[in-house]
């Protein structure tokens, strides 16, 4: 299928499905992240090419800490990795990585990691990624609020904007969760308020090039009102929103 018309801006994806892919095939779940990180590389590549200009992924939440130890290291271990393979490509690329998340907690290793992609990336601006890594929506709001606080700043929702992890984005256009479950998970809960959701079966490791191009489609069918009515929306003068 070919990119079809109407890109959204900014799109964010929960990428679930890793395990039961790894389990069906008498594999590991690590082997799952495993192929979690081919099909995401392979995402970052296709969003850049058909002009998505911002791309953000869940990669580890703030409660994924309960999952089984060796689960938990293998997926640090696994982006450690992927970081210190993957950034000259995505650099060639023009890819700008950022991290989200609460950098407490993480090893030297993966925050280094981390560190480093973030700095050799900064001159990049083809495609923005936002990698969500030890990050919940609630975090975030929190740590938002209490940034203000700690400057003394009144509480409205541009102060709350502006100190956001996200503030550097857009809010996103498009939210997918793959896997089949139809939740939020604690991603993006201030950001997604306006989000177009589309949840598909497809297990993330399966989420190729054509599933992303059928999730655009299918958002570019939709109507985004923004609180509006359809006369208002089909009536240009006064459509506003918040950012590109
Ligand atoms: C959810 O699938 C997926 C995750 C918790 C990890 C997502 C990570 C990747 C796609 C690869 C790693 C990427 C980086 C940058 C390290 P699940 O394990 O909950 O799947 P299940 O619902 O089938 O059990």
């Amino acid at each position: 299928m070919s990119a079809p018309g109407n890109i959204p801006h900014h799109i964010a994806i929960v990428m679930d499905g890793n395990g039961r892919w790894a389990t069906r095939r008498f594999l590991p779940r690590v082997a799952g992240h495993k192929k979690g990180v081919d099909a995401l590389r392979a995402c970052v590549r296709h969003c850049g090419d058909i002009g998505v200009k911002v791309l953000t992924v869940f990669a580890f939440s703030s409660e994924n800490w309960n999952r089984p130890a060796e689960e938990v290291s293998g997926l640090m271990e696994l982006l450690a990795l992927a970081l210190s393979r993957e950034v000259p490509q995505l650099q060639s690329e023009g890819v700008r990585i950022h991290f989200i998340g609460e950098r407490a907690g993480l090893s030297d290793k993966v925050r280094n990691g981390l560190a480093q992609a973030e700095a050799a990336t900064a001159g990049n601006d083809r495609l923005v990624f936002n990698i969500c890594f030890n990050y919940g929506g609630r975090w975030d709001i929190a740590q938002a609020a209490a940034r203000l606080a700690a400057r003394g700043e009144a509480v409205t929702e541009q102060s709350m904007d502006r100190a956001m992890a996200l503030a550097h984005v857009p809010d996103p256009d498009l939210l997918i969760r793959t896997g089949g479950e139809q939740r939020i998970s604690n991603f993006l809960l201030w950001q997604a308020a306006y989000s177009e959701l589309y949840f598909t079966d497809k297990l993330w490791p399966e989420f190729d090039a054509a599933a992303i191009d059928e999730a655009i489609a299918d958002y570019a069918g939709r109507e985004r009102r923004f609180g509006r009515t359809s006369e208002q929306v089909a009536a240009p003068a006064g459509a506003k929103r918040k950012a590109a």
